[in-house]
């Protein structure tokens, strides 16, 4: 049966900052000696930080490029209505979703965020006699796909939220680990506090979370990663492979597909 979150007290950060940490992330303490942290958490946060200066950069070049005329803020008040719908469903510990995130839609995204209405949805289960929610890799996971729709609510800028999930989702054996949120969250400029009040039984990302689900149910996606443009299934990263991708699973590939559509809502 669904376990669920809330009545799972041990699985939340503490509120407060005194702390013991939650008896599953104990056996991978050792991993987080500085040196490691250093490699496995600076390197990574130096390189993220030079794709989202050039996701700014592109922005910005691209809005003087096609409408001069206009100032900064009427360019993105028209841009909105016409974004292209792209959306990923995932499971936050999924390999396949780290690769799916790292080899197609960041760097997606970096060329055409501006053109671009994202969303990630999460697949799992709900138990419709209740609210409990239940996810394939355990309430790990259902704890870390809160967090990263806590993350997009309580910072909606794509490009600070999807930084961090992805920074997370690159280290997903490490969800939900506090070292890892924290890390992360610092690395894009997150409030941890805000994740943490997201994440209690106060909070909203339990909400979220079922939500999120009902989503991707509705839309009969069950594999993690199914990407889906303008509504239709895109692409599918499952099992270590690509498949179901009419257009190609390569970044121009999809980058020209965005742009295409785009280019036709605008006409
Ligand atoms: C973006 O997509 C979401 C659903 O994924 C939708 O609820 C929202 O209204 C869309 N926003 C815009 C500006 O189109
Ligand atoms: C999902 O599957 C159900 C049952 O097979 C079908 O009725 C429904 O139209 C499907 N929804 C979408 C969005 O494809």
């Amino acid at each position: 049966m669904a376990s669920r979150y809330s009545r799972l007290p041990e699985d939340k950060f503490p509120v407060s900052a005194s702390l013991r940490k939650p008896s599953y992330e104990q056996p991978r303490a050792e991993r987080y000696t500085p040196q490691r942290q250093w490699i496995r958490r600076i390197i990574p946060a130096i390189l993220t930080l030079v794709a989202l200066f050039s996701l700014f950069r592109a922005a910005f070049v691209c809005r003087h490029h096609y409408d001069p005329a206009k100032s900064f803020s009427q360019v993105a008040v028209d841009e909105d209505s016409e974004k292209v719908p792209l959306e990923i469903h995932v499971m936050s510990k999924c390999p396949d979703a780290r690769d799916c995130l790292r080899d197609l839609i960041l760097p997606t995204m970096v060329e055409v965020s501006d053109k671009v209405n994202f969303t990630m949805s999460f697949i799992g289960s709900v138990d419709p006699k209740s609210d409990a929610v239940s996810c394939k890799h355990g309430p790990g996971e259902c704890l870390g796909n809160e967090i990263l729709l806590c993350a997009a609510k309580v910072y909606p800028d794509v490009k600070i939220w999807l930084g961090f999930a992805n920074c997370m989702i690159s280290d997903y054996p490490d969800i939900p680990n506090r070292d890892l949120v924290e890390s992360c969250a610092m690395e894009h400029g997150i409030d941890f506090s805000k994740l943490n009040g997201c994440i209690s039984d106060e909070g909203e990302g339990i909400g979220l979370l079922r939500s999120s689900i009902e989503r991707s149910e509705e839309y009969n996606v069950t594999k993690s990663c199914t990407v889906r443009l303008a509504g239709e299934v895109r692409c599918v990263r499952d099992g270590g492979k690509w498949y179901d991708c009419p257009g190609g699973s390569a970044v121009k590939d999809l980058v020209g597909d965005v742009s295409d559509l785009y280019n036709k809502g605008t006409n």
